[in-house]
């Protein structure tokens, strides 16, 4: 389902490190904001026409504006570029309502947060939560360097410092973040949140699986993934059930565009499997998931897929269109 979109302003716009910028919104009357809950995003629109997704970094007791924090990737698809030399304070723009697909577990006894780079944000609005409410956690924060470290004078700060142990790339060896040693002694009932680049997550995820952490103990969100291609990429075809329309999807096109250029529209937003917009009914068939947003069990059970990237294993999916 797609969130409804507010219009607010721009009420601050910062660096918080080195090329990093912090964006603070507001409501234009000064009214509160809807409310939200730790690890959920906003969807943004950029002038120029992207759309993409930034985790709320403030604490989520206060809801008289949201904040998110954007890291410049010269590599990247445009949008962060776009938001850095385009929006400025006293803007007025678009954003949907939070949506939360990385939620704290409260049933947890003790809570692992990992953040690499500008992964903070997520894990830093889940730290303020869990020191509101005097859950047990404790957090890793690993980055390249200190001036490349969002939120560090806050974190320094602010109420849960001793909670944090920072590790820099460039930093002493004794300061480097022990994975393994970390994860194998994790306290029975813990739960891990990882967010942050996409090697990063992979080394976290690996390693608790290798150490069999259960999977529902592991909470983690991709950003600005990348959707794989394989050469070995076929044909195959699509049914919309509830017009029996059957269309072909090419190697070279995706799902969402073999449907719009037959004028259905699906819903999309990242259109890189990671922010679940599209997410569609598998009513027959076996998809080929090539998304960051489904968990593993959802994958296994196969009756959903994202169409922005994922494809078929089977000759023909039956969907729930
Ligand atoms: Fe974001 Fe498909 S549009 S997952």
């Amino acid at each position: 389902m797609t969130a409804a979109t507010l219009t607010v302003t721009v009420s601050r716009k910062w660096s918080e490190a080195q090329d990093i910028c912090g964006f603070e919104f507001a409501s234009l009357d000064g009214s509160p904001l809807p409310r939200f809950s730790a690890g959920s995003h906003v969807d943004v629109h950029i002038p120029g026409g992207l759309i993409r997704q930034y985790s709320l970094c403030n604490n989520p007791d206060d809801s008289s504006r949201y904040q998110i924090a954007v890291l410049r990737d010269p590599n990247g698809r445009g949008g962060s570029r776009a938001i850095h030399d385009t929006v400025r304070e006293g803007d007025i723009i678009q954003i949907s309502e939070p949506k939360n697909h990385f939620p704290l577990a409260h049933e947890a006894h003790h809570h692992l947060l990992l953040a690499g780079g500008i992964g903070i944000t997520p894990i830093l609005c889940m730290a303020e939560r869990l020191t509101s409410i005097g859950d047990k956690f404790s957090l890793h924060y690993c980055s390249r360097t200190p001036p490349r470290t969002a939120f560090k004078t806050r974190i320094n700060e602010g109420r849960f410092n001793e909670r944090v142990a920072f590790h820099y790339d460039d930093g002493d060896q004794i300061q480097k973040f022990d994975l393994e040693g970390t994860l194998a002694s994790a306290a029975a009932g813990t739960h891990l949140y990882v967010c942050g680049p996409r090697g990063f997550m992979d080394a976290v995820l690996e390693c608790a699986r290798r150490l069999k952490w259960d999977e529902s103990r592991l909470h983690y969100e991709f950003f600005g993934g990348t959707v794989e291609k394989s050469a070995g990429d076929k044909t195959f075809k699509i049914r919309l059930a509830s017009s029996g329309i059957t269309l072909d999807v090419s190697p070279d096109c995706t799902v969402v565009e073999a449907l719009a250029a037959n004028g259905i529209e699906v819903p999309t937003s990242c259109e890189q499997g990671v922010c679940g917009t599209c997410v569609t009914r598998v009513i027959e068939g076996e998809p080929d998931h090539r998304d960051s947003y489904l968990t593993e069990e959802e994958k296994a059970a196969g009756d959903q897929f994202l169409p922005c990237c994922s494809r078929a294993r089977t000759p023909l999916l039956v969907l729930d269109l």
